[in-house]
């Protein structure tokens, strides 16, 4: 599989409109309400979302296609020492065939490469068993159980003396 990874740019953002107006992978993905984006609403959402000091967004390309997309943020006001993954291969034709851990396992590394991360974590819907196996094999295990938005939420989380 040719898959690489480049940071993100504002210019990907069409590619993207597609997958934030697919309910069904919304649904999948996400515990919050679906709301269909206008490109230009989804424009000033990752412009601002881009020009965060505390967050790396990373475009998934797949034989120089944009086909997903991740990222690695540092939350504010939270333990300095972890750092929150973050996954959507949108391609959904792509999905299960080894492309999502291949990527996790490849942040995962990216993240430690920063010697005050001490963990990785997730959030993921309890139901979205396909992403929760996907992190299970790249050494995530459920740290939390919690509810967000009447979901039924599991944190995950790697640390890095665990593997990496
Ligand atoms: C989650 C996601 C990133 C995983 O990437 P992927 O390339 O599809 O995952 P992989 O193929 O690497 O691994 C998936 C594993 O789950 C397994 N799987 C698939 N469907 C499953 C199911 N219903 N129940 C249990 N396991 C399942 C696959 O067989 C595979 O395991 P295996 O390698 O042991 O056979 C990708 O599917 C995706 O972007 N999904 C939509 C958005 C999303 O859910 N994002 C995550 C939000 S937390």
């Amino acid at each position: 599989m040719n898959w690489s990874l480049r940071q993100m740019k504002l210019e990907d953002v069409p590619i993207f409109l597609e997958w934030y107006n697919d309910e069904e992978l919304h649904n999948t993905a996400n515990a919050k309400k679906f709301k269909p984006y206008s490109l230009e609403e989804l424009t000033e959402y990752w412009r601002e979302k881009l020009s965060r000091s505390n967050a790396t967004y990373y475009s998934i390309l797949l034989d120089d296609k944009v086909v997903g997309r991740a990222g690695l943020k540092k939350p504010k006001n939270d333990d300095e020492t972890s750092v929150e993954f973050s996954i959507v291969i949108g391609v959904t034709t792509l999905h299960s065939k080894g492309l999502g851990t291949r990527v996790t396992e490849n942040l995962v590394k990216e993240a430690f490469l920063e010697p005050e991360n001490s963990a990785v974590f997730l959030g993921v819907r309890q139901d979205n068993k396909r992403a929760i196996r996907c992190y299970e094999k790249v050494g995530f295990q459920i740290s939390k159980e919690y509810i967000e938005n009447h979901v039924e939420m599991y944190e995950m989380k790697v640390e890095r003396n665990k593997i990496y």
